[in-house]
């Protein structure tokens, strides 16, 4: 592993101390190019564990984060409706941005943060998403390299608890955020774009709320066109039915082996709670319990993924596989391995992407209006289900490879 400089290219402010934050800490103190130097967050106990387990300052105010000089780069990890307000305060004191997705609740919101981030001459990153994970930055090397033909289809497919975990009720709100289409989709559609070149031509969808006392979006079946000719399917659902890891080698989201016998454990969980009210509870003491360990390391683990993903060329398939990129072509099936980040879950791509746009001074691939685009898609995928038609796209960007 390389050896951390003294003065790194990434000095980082963490805003918002919970689970997203702790699923990246082992990645950020691992990472040669990064320090942590502060955070912020409103909760202080959230504040004093991260005080005790990094050794730096946490302020209650985001502004006094983003008004201090050690911080470079400033990762926004707060809940979606705070990334807007947060990402303009950062990019006002002239620091650069990391903002989990998703972007923002709207497209006005992600362009506000795209025109802050350009005025005041910051760097701004959308991640983390799948679209970072190693095996499919390699599968998107071999659609570039025309080995297999021309792209044609891509599907994924993913099925887990994830709407049947303990949420809060602004999670069960989709006009608040809730639901998967800003929470899971944005990982299906950043992934399909950067695998399909990014030109979504039109999204047409079908979303379902099927479970009575969760009355946001659990499952959707989409089809998205590609200008160029080629299409993707996405397909998502979080009632805690069927595991489509059981056809990822029982690896999990993160990359973690699973056990294949825990279908209904979150839907038999929920049964604990009275009500939402105490559900909600649960879910605030729980991301707060999570503390600043960072999540365990596992002896072993593979890459993370988000569900079963076919990549069909005109000379092949492919697909992610726990370690590597599986390729079906003329020859028979042959697995490529793709080397991981030294820590798990592997998050190292976002930060590689932000070191070399901070030195380079060059966009990130992943930047505002990459961003943006994803988000149009999200929001195309609800217009579309409500309004039972396709959708044609207007703020749709390349990749830039
Ligand atoms: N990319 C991924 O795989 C991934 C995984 C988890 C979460 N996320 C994203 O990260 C974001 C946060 O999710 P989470 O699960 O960590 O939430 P969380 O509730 O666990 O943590 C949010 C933290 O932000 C703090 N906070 C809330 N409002 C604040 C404010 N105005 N100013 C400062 N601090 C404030 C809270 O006290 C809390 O500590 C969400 O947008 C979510 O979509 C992304």
């Amino acid at each position: 592993m390389a050896v951390k400089s003294d003065s790194p290219v990434i000095r980082l402010g963490l805003i918002g101390l919970g689970g997203a934050t702790n699923q990246m800490l082992p990645t950020l103190r691992s990472h040669p190019d990064v320090r942590i130097v502060a955070a912020a967050d409103t909760h202080p106990d959230a504040r004093d564990g991260f005080t005790a387990a990094c050794g730096a300052p946490a302020y209650a105010e985001v502004e006094a984060l983003c008004r201090d000089p050690r911080v470079n780069t400033v990762y926004v990890a707060t809940p979606h409706q705070w990334h807007k307000e947060h990402a303009l305060i950062a990019a006002a004191c002239g620091k650069h941005i990391i903002v989990e997705k998703p972007m923002a609740l709207s497209l006005e919101d992600c362009d506000a943060m795209m025109q802050a981030a350009h005025r005041h001459g910051v760097h701004l990153l959308i991640g983390h998403t799948h679209s970072f994970d190693a095996p499919v930055r390699r599968m998107r090397e071999i659609i570039r390299s025309g080995e297999l033909g021309p792209l044609a289809m891509i599907n994924t497919w993913s099925y887990s608890n994830f709407l049947m975990r303990p949420r809060r009720p602004e999670e069960l709100d989709t006009s608040l955020g809730g639901g998967i289409i800003y929470n899971q989709v944005p990982h299906q559609v950043d992934m399909v774009r950067l695998l399909g070149g990014g030109m979504v031509h039109s999204v047409r969808s079908m979303t379902w709320a099927l479970e009575p006392g969760r009355p946001t979006e659990g499952s959707h079946l989409t089809f998205l066109q590609f200008e160029d000719g080629a299409a993707a399917s996405l397909v998502f659902s979080g009632y805690d039915y069927f595991d489509s890891d059981e056809f990822h080698f029982w690896v999990g989201e993160s990359g973690e082996q699973k056990a294949p016998d825990a279908h209904g454990k979150a839907r038999a969980g929920l049964r604990r709670f009275a009500d939402a009210r105490e559900e909600g509870a649960f879910k605030a003491r729980a991301a707060m319990a999570v503390g600043l360990g960072g999540a365990p390391q596992p002896a072993s683990w593979h890459h993370p993924h988000c569900g079963v993903t076919i990549v069909s060329c005109a000379g092949g398939d492919m697909r992610p596989s726990a370690d590597g990129v599986l390729v079906y072509d003329r020859q028979g099936r042959r697995e490529l391995q793709v080397p991981r980040g030294p820590a798990f879950p592997d998050k190292a791509s976002v930060l590689d992407e932000m070191a070399q746009a901070i030195r380079t001074a060059r966009a990130p691939l992943h930047d505002g209006a990459w961003g943006m685009a994803t988000m149009e898609v999200c929001a195309a995928v609800l217009q579309s289900a409500r309004e039972r038609r396709e959708i044609v796209l207007r703020h749709q960007v390349p990749v830039r490879d």
